[in-house]
């Protein structure tokens, strides 16, 4: 069984054995882990590696000095021998070792394990390579690898009778990301595996294909590759190196954000695309995708924003780049529908400009700083749908700019406009997004919402959204933009003398709303739609 089998294996059994809770609980720790980037930052291909010198359990040490003396190097990282995917991947380094050595390379393991546990492991999988004790995970913090378990997880494994935090005779339940490095005997990473999902390893035929190519005297290095590529070929490449040569390439954007940015997207679609074995006609249909979500963009519809959107990879972004005050007003998507230069209203003004909008809305309240001191001058840029779920600029049989309007807070903060009670409605799925949805399985539909940029100077611009109490995809919303610091009760008025009171003939909902706002550098929007001609 492949390496890949035994471990979708013990994915399989170990599900089987957790409870939904467990599950849960387990999933949300890999993706803080993956959230807090641990695996990005790691040494990675194309890094010098940390020189280091540690000590089997039988004391006896290793230096990787001494064993890039005599060719390259293997490195595992791996959790502890409490881990059963680490047992796995430590046997299956086991059956590799001929092959690495046959391929004048070394072999070592390291855990941050006491050398007791450690011998454990050694004996336990009966291996025969260096496995060596980072005590306090020294080494593993010079690549970079340390993270700790989550304690929800911690309390999880000691009811399994595993004491993480013993096991490696420190207080805390610290551990180095499963990682796999081969180095060449110039101390350059040539190939590293390093995944915020700890059961998932490094593909024994990618390291030994390093260790191949290395063998045959190809070289990744920036100079040295570009001779490889125009001569003869001598061994296949692997993609590992492919992917070394593009970072190369991209070194003299080096210290840049585009830089970073770009080496970032070429390293997380290489690997997906090892990961997945993505197959070349799947990158063409999604070249083709991409194509046409540009095609079916226009002036009044961005198909990639909406992309973005739906892949939940907007809320990501924002909510990695929110930095608000807690109590404060939060951030949610922008979505495909802003028009910038929405009509200046006075107070009390009605942004209802169709003749069938839907039901009266007043919305009403202050703007707060964090204290409670009111925000004067403040900006409300709030626009919306009819009952039809429609945005003007998509509908030419509303009036332009209908439903939408910019409203200033007054000298105590306070501000007040009219709207229609926002509808629940699908996102635009004639389109490429549309057919993404369907093939998954998803809905289109947006909970009721009203879009709010709040800004003021002094203050952080807050794009935003203020949901519906009582929708009924308030728990699905297709783009994932709900908070619940976002959620609000419109009440109904249909009193008389309320209704007298605000001098209206007819029932209205009434929303009382305080924005609170974050210190800071107001920001522009930085992306507008037009309005689509008549047909
Ligand atoms: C919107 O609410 O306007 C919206 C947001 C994201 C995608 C589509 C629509
Ligand atoms: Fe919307």
């Amino acid at each position: 069984m492949s390496l890949e089998d035994q471990l979708a294996a013990q994915r399989h059994r170990a599900y089987a054995l957790r409870s939904p809770e467990e599950r849960e609980v387990r999933a949300a720790a890999v993706t803080a882990v993956a959230d807090a980037r641990v695996a990005e930052r790691a040494v990675h291909e194309g890094d010098q590696m940390p020189q280091f010198r540690l000590e089997a359990a039988d004391g006896v040490a290793v230096d990787t000095v001494e064993l890039l003396r005599h060719g390259p190097l293997v490195i595992s990282f791996y959790r502890g021998g409490w881990c059963p995917y680490c047992n796995i991947e430590l046997r299956s380094l086991q059956r590799m070792l001929p092959d690495i050595q046959a391929l004048g390379a070394s072999l070592i393991a390291i855990s941050p394990e006491v050398p007791d546990r450690t011998a454990l492991a050694v004996k336990d999988n009966a291996l025969t390579f260096p496995v060596l004790v980072d005590k306090g995970n020294v080494v593993a913090r010079q690549f970079r690898l340390t993270h700790q378990i989550d304690p929800r997880v911690v309390s999880y494994q000691l009811g399994n009778g595993n004491d993480v935090a013993a096991y490696n005779g420190m207080d805390i339940a610290e551990v180095p990301l499963p990682a796999t490095y081969v180095v060449s005997p110039d101390r350059l990473v040539r190939y590293s595996f390093v995944n915020a999902d700890y059961t998932k390893r490094a593909d024994p035929e990618a390291i030994v294909g390093v260790l191949r190519d290395l063998a045959a005297g190809l070289d990744v290095q920036p100079g040295a590759f570009a001779e490889a590529t125009v001569g003869t070929r001598q061994a296949a490449f692997s993609s590992e190196q492919i992917t070394a040569e593009v970072l190369a390439a991209l070194s003299s954007s080096g210290g840049t954000r585009a830089g970073e940015i770009l080496a970032a997207v070429i390293r997380h679609a290489h690997d997906l695309a090892r990961e997945i074995r993505l197959q070349p006609r799947e990158l063409l249909a999604a070249a083709d995708f991409l194509r046409r979500c540009g095609e079916i963009s226009n002036e009044a519809r961005h198909e990639l924003i909406l992309l973005a959107d739906v892949l939940g990879l907007t809320m990501v972004v924002d909510t990695e780049a929110a930095d608000v005050a807690g109590g404060a007003l939060e951030s949610s998507v922008l979505g495909p529908f802003y028009r910038e230069g929405a009509p200046w209203e006075p107070s009390g003004a009605n942004i209802s400009r169709g003749t069938d909008d839907g039901e009266p809305a007043r919305i009403h309240g202050r703007v707060l700083s964090a204290s409670g001191t009111p925000v004067s001058g403040a900006v409300l840029d709030v626009w919306g749908t009819n009952r039809h779920g429609l945005y003007e600029n998509v509908d030419p049989s509303q009036p332009d700019y209908n439903l939408r309007g910019r409203f200033l807070s007054g000298p105590d903060g306070s501000y007040d406009l009219w709207t229609v009670k926002p509808v629940s409605y699908p996102v635009p799925s004639d389109g490429p997004v549309g057919e993404l949805l369907t093939v998954t399985g998803r809905h289109n539909m947006r909970p009721a919402h009203v879009h709010v940029i709040a800004s003021a100077a002094g203050y952080q611009s807050i794009v935003t959204e203020l949901f519906t109490d009582d929708d009924p995809y308030l728990g699905s919303d297709a783009v994932f933009g709900v908070k619940p610091s976002l959620v609000v009760r419109y009440s109904r008025v249909d009193e008389p003398e309320a209704l007298a009171a605000a001098g209206r003939s007819g029932p209205y909902w009434d929303l009382e709303y305080d924005f609170i706002l974050t210190p800071g550098q107001a920001s522009p929007t930085g992306f507008s739609t037009g309005r689509r001609p008549a047909a």
